[in-house]
């Protein structure tokens, strides 16, 4: 049996990572096997470029942006994603195509449909959770958090991508089945499996348990 392909995506501050580590621990107490994994991904060496010439903001091509992260991508995908997958393992992935459709789409300004275009070629998660949080209450916990900004790590830049992936996640509901979260706390219906708007803006604890009522449906719990 195949596993479910979850991802998790957010600005930077949305709680996303945090929520990943939650949803493990989880998974371990069940015995439900997983992988934990990000991207950009150490595993090939793309990561370090990324962080030394782009996050740095050596490198400010939107263009060289796009294909270094769909260089990652591709990577991972092909070696980690599909073969843990086909083994039946869950992956649970911080950050996959959203990310390029917002960071090098939206806010860097390269044509939607060209990102999509490229994009395109990548394997449609099982379950996209998508931590919803406005710009102040990220800003805020990125402050708490006190480490070094890196490029896209801006107010003006978290505005934008927060309205970004807003306009995603509508986009997306247009044409495909989804998972609505209306409040925390409030049951949500499940009207299909691939898309989950957690409200990011509650405590750790309440968040993780939006992200796992979601997981379980995608996995038959
Ligand atoms: P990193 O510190 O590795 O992770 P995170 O912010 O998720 O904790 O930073 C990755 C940065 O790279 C982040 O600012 C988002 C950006 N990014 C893109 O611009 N495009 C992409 O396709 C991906 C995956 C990330």
């Amino acid at each position: 049996m195949t596993g479910k392909f979850i991802v998790f995506e957010g600005i930077d501050g949305s709680g996303k990572s945090t929520c990943l580590e939650e949803v493990a621990k989880y998974l371990t107490e069940k015995n439900i096997p997983h992988i934990k994994t990000e991207e950009p991904n150490e595993k090939f060496g793309i990561r370090s470029l990324i962080k030394k010439e782009i996050l740095s903001g050596n490198i400010d091509d939107p263009v060289i942006d796009l294909f270094a992260f769909s260089l990652d991508r591709r990577l991972h995908s092909k070696n980690e994603i599909t073969p843990f997958l086909e083994k039946g393992y869950n992956i649970l992935c911080d950050r996959y195509v959203w990310s390029t459709r917002a960071y090098q789409g939206y806010l860097q300004g390269l044509p939607r449909d060209y990102v999509e275009q490229v994009q395109s070629i990548f394997l449609v998660p099982d379950l996209t959770l998508f931590f919803c949080v406005y710009e102040d209450v990220a800003i805020a916990r990125l402050r708490k958090r006190g480490t070094p900004k890196e490029k896209f790590e801006e107010i003006e830049d978290l505005r934008k991508l927060s309205l970004a992936y807003l306009d995603i996640w509508a986009r997306t509901k247009g044409h495909t089945r989804f998972i609505d979260v209306p409040e925390a706390g409030t049951e949500i219906e499940i009207k299909g499996d691939k898309l989950c708007r957690i409200d990011a803006s509650k405590s750790k604890k309440a968040v993780a348990q939006q992200a796992i009522k979601a997981i379980n449906e995608v996995l038959g719990l």
